[in-house]
């Protein structure tokens, strides 16, 4: 560009020698006219203010074609360093039609097209910021220097304040194995697997670290927390089948070995032999009952039938079908009232509730005399009470209770035959019903374990005929 200015100065600079040399040609030929007369003082007087006009004349043209040229330099570095500093809305307005006209019109073009690919690149890390924010995974990128380049919103949650770009990740999160991993990753440049467990407060995340190609690397923490308590879980609750199994099948085999191996048994020992047997096998077939109960119950299939069912019906159900295991026990069974309110329950579900807490105070709350079997209209729902005047039991164990194989005394719940699985089968059927359940207790004033059920809606309430509630025992 700035040899065609050149030559355009010089073109200008050859214009001004050719208007020259035409001045000095006219001069010339008025020297040769006047030759006789004149005088070389003439000619060099001619000559002198030849060249001033000519000079006069040349040079605002020479200033005013500069002057407009490098205005229009000045434009356009003006205009570069405007895209320079990221302003891509820049444009170079047409100012006239010459060498410099097609080099500001490629100028303006590559400027539109830069901004076109700038707002779709940032269209696109929007989008991309998007995904990676709506993930269930937490991300975050590092530079190979172990900065933190970006994180995304899961991250964020997870680190607070602490993760914000240009952070060195080590003073970002605390984790020494998530760490370990982002070096490994950063300095070997191969993939990592680790487990974090010290991010958050009861957290477990799988973390995968791959180095990037740009020198850094991504993480990805992958929340297990959820996956972790439920393999403790079947962990814990196999070994406690294999434990409740393992018992009686000990005694089994034992007392059969016995048998076997005395060459003759007394008809006494015999029969004290086989009757412990019996207790024994009962117990595993009651487990096993149990077990698959609580498999149904558990099960993503388990299907309620329920119905509106009024809540005084449903009591009075339970107090005359277990009435039976009642009568030896010298305990009164008694009612202590129900509204006649609809609630949705499956009767055979709510026949298996009552069973279990009823049969439990027969069993641990002998001492009381009496079991009261009630409900209440509570809101949109209606409490059901079993309530017992026995030993009561004490407020750390009454949120654990319900879990599967948990019992106060472990030695008192096996001699009565329990298994430990009845609370938790009681509680998974109140559940399926969109009730809730818990045990209130005083130690030695006795427990009372209430539940909900949720109210029929009211286009059903008027369905069935009333039946008057009273008190039974
Ligand atoms: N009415 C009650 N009074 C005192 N303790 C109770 C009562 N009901 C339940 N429990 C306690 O809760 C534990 C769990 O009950 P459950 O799940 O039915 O198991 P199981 O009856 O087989 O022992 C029992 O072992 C017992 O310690
Ligand atoms: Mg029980």
């Amino acid at each position: 560009m700035t040899s065609k200015v050149f030559i355009k100065l010089l073109g200008l600079f050859i214009l001004l020698l050719v208007f020259h040399t035409l001045v000095m040609e006219i001069l010339f030929h008025r020297f040769v006219e006047h030759a006789a007369g004149g005088t070389l003082r003439l000619l060099g007087r001619e000559a002198f203010w030849s060249g001033l006009i000519a000079l006069g004349v040349a040079l605002p043209v020479a200033a005013w074609v500069a002057l407009r040229i490098s205005g229009r330099l000045h434009r356009i570095m003006e205009f570069a360093r405007r895209v320079a500093a990221g302003d891509l809305t820049a444009r170079l307005d047409k100012t006239g039609e010459d060498e410099l006209t097609p080099l500001e019109a490629a100028l303006n073009q590559t400027a539109e097209r830069i901004g076109q690919d700038i707002a779709e690149l940032e269209s696109g890390r929007r989008e991309l910021a998007v995904m990676l924010d709506s993930m269930q995974e937490a991300v975050v990128a590092v530079t190979a220097e172990g900065q933190v380049r970006w994180s995304n919103a899961v991250m964020q949650r997870i680190a607070g304040t602490q993760i914000r770009p240009g952070r060195s990740l080590v003073h970002s999160v605390r984790d020494p194995e998530l760490l370990a991993c982002a070096r490994s990753a950063l300095e070997r440049r191969e993939l990592c697997f680790g487990r974090a467990s010290t991010l958050a407060p009861g957290k477990v995340f799988e973390v995968n670290v791959a180095p990037l190609p740009s020198g850094g690397a991504l993480m990805v923490l992958h929340d297990v927390t959820g996956i972790e308590a439920a393999q403790q879980s079947r962990r814990e609750f196999v070994a406690n089948v294999s434990h409740e199994l393992r018992t009686p099948l000990t005694s089994i085999q034992g007392y059969v070995e016995t048998l076997i191996e005395e060459p003759r048994p007394g008809p006494e020992a015999t029969r004290e032999f086989l009757g412990i047997i019996l207790k024994n096998a009962s117990r595993m077939n009651r487990l096993t009952e149990d077990l698959l109960a609580l498999a149904s119950v558990e099960s993503p299939d388990y299907k309620l039938s329920l119905q509106p069912s009024r809540a005084s019906e449903l009591v009075k159900d339970a107090i005359d079908s277990l009435g039976g295991i009642v009568v030896d026990s010298g305990i009164k069974l008694q009612f202590a009232g129900a509204p006649d309110a609809l609630v949705m329950a499956d009767p055979d579900a709510m026949t298996q509730v009552f069973g279990n807490l009823i049969e439990n105070s027969l069993k641990y709350a002998k001492e009381g005399k009496r079991i009261r079997v009630g409900a209440r209209e509570a809101g949109s729902e209606v409490e059901f009470t079993v309530q017992d005047f026995g030993p009561g039991i004490a407020s750390e164990h009454l949120e654990r209770i319900f879990e599967r194989f948990y019992r106060v005394d472990k030695a008192r719940s096996r001699e009565s035959g329990g298994t430990g699985l009845g609370l938790a089968i009681v509680k998974h059927i109140v559940l399926a019903h969109g009730g809730r359940i818990w045990a209130e207790s005083e130690l030695g004033n006795g427990a009372s374990f209430r539940f909900t059920l949720p109210l029929a809606p009211a286009q059903q309430t008027a369905a069935p005929a009333q039946t008057p509630a009273g008190a039974a025992s």
